[in-house]
């Protein structure tokens, strides 16, 4: 049942090329200048009428809205938040008419996720759900749902979940501003394009893992890591040092690249490990000076960056290259060697990888 693979979690890694082509098949336009989306049945007028998006979640689904929120943002010029459900359920958030929530959870039944969505219903807001799972709470109770087609996950860290997520949200992003006819649809043809070679650059990435693999077997005595990003690096960032902490049960902190010096330069030491993720064109040069400023305190930086980079490869101790993608799509492919390199950890430290203590697949109480 793990189809030759030791663990769960390594199948489902593995499984993320088909996971992304089956999110994206039946979405895309035969002349690929169009997102297809006939689930979506909104009112006349809703789309073009939103003025506000509240994206609503937990964990890592949270990291996926984190990435969502910029992808929206850019290309419909619509104010996203994207916040916890936990804190979101609790705090009475301002909403109006105008106001459309998007939930994302895998599983649809994580209760703080749930409970922010009958929150946001009895108010009267539409409630777009993305989801893994058909015939789950949130795919029944919300008004319209894209479904991630990532099938079963069974490991309780969550990878094809994240990056079919991702997908939807792509896609979701494109299709809103397509609705709305906003000046950045002329992107689309390109963006889709974009997709469309994902499963393809999956699969280059996930050659990475050897590397990494070997990587891991001289690091796992570690005990701290930080992880380092801007803009959606950042959000990747988020979600590496996420699965990091949750199966090899080292502490990791990610931190957006430019918030280093306000006060966490004081833990970065010689050795301290700096995994820095760096594929946004318009912010490189201001991550490669974070990257100098931790290399001056002689910490070991690992980077995850496009192949070819020069720059990144003779400033950092060891580069991960992933194959170049327009950045605009680049956490889909930057997070699968973080994914790599947390199970590899995992691995080397002897852990239940599948079943990491403490987490439940499925978190039904608040
Ligand atoms: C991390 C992980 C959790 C879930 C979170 C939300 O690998 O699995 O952080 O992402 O519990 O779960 P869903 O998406 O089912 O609402």
């Amino acid at each position: 049942e793990k189809g030759g693979y030791d663990h769960f979690m390594l199948k489902e890694i593995n499984e993320q090329p088909r996971a992304i082509r089956d999110t994206l098949t039946g979405r895309i336009s035969e002349e690929g200048d169009q997102v297809i989306f006939d689930e979506i049945e909104w009112p006349a007028g809703f789309a073009e009428q939103i003025d506000r998006i509240h994206i609503v979640a937990c964990g890592t689904s949270w990291h996926a809205g984190m990435v969502g929120k910029q992808a929206i943002e850019r290309l419909t010029r619509i104010q996203v938040d994207c916040e916890v459900a936990s804190e979101y359920r609790y705090r009475d958030p301002i909403v109006t008419e105008n106001t459309l929530m998007v939930v994302i959870t895998q599983s649809g039944e994580t209760a703080d996720t749930m409970a922010a969505l009958r929150e946001a219903k009895a108010k009267g807001v539409r409630v777009l759900a993305i989801t893994n799972v058909v015939g789950s709470s949130a795919a029944r109770e919300a008004d319209d749902v894209i479904f991630t087609w990532a099938g079963p996950e069974i490991s309780v860290a969550s990878t094809k979940a994240y990056t079919t997520q991702l997908i939807a949200l792509y896609l979701f992003a494109g299709w809103l501003a397509q609705e709305r006819k906003t000046p950045f649809a002329s992107e689309l043809p390109s963006i889709l394009s974009g997709l469309k070679q994902l499963p393809e650059l999956a699969s280059h990435a996930l050659q990475t893992a050897p590397a990494i693999e070997k990587f891991a077997k001289n690091w796992a005595d570690k005990n701290h890591a930080f992880f380092i990003g801007r803009g959606m690096d950042y959000a990747v960032s988020l979600e590496g040092s996420l699965k990091l902490k949750e199966i090899s049960y080292m502490h990791a902190e990610a931190y957006a690249a430019g918030e280093l010096k306000h006060g966490t330069l004081a833990l970065i030491v010689e050795d301290i490990p700096v995994i820095a993720v760096v594929t946004q064109e318009q912010l490189y040069e201001k991550t490669l000076s974070n990257i100098k400023e931790v290399k001056a305190r002689d910490a070991f930086v690992l980077a995850v960056a496009f192949d070819g980079d020069e720059e990144i490869a003779k400033s950092v101790d060891q580069v991960i290259s992933i194959p170049r993608v327009n950045p605009f799509l680049a956490p889909v492919i930057a997070v699968i060697p973080l994914q790599l390199l947390a199970y590899y950890a995992s691995v080397v430290r002897g852990n239940d990888v599948d079943n990491p203590r403490n987490l439940a697949k499925s978190v039904t109480v608040e």
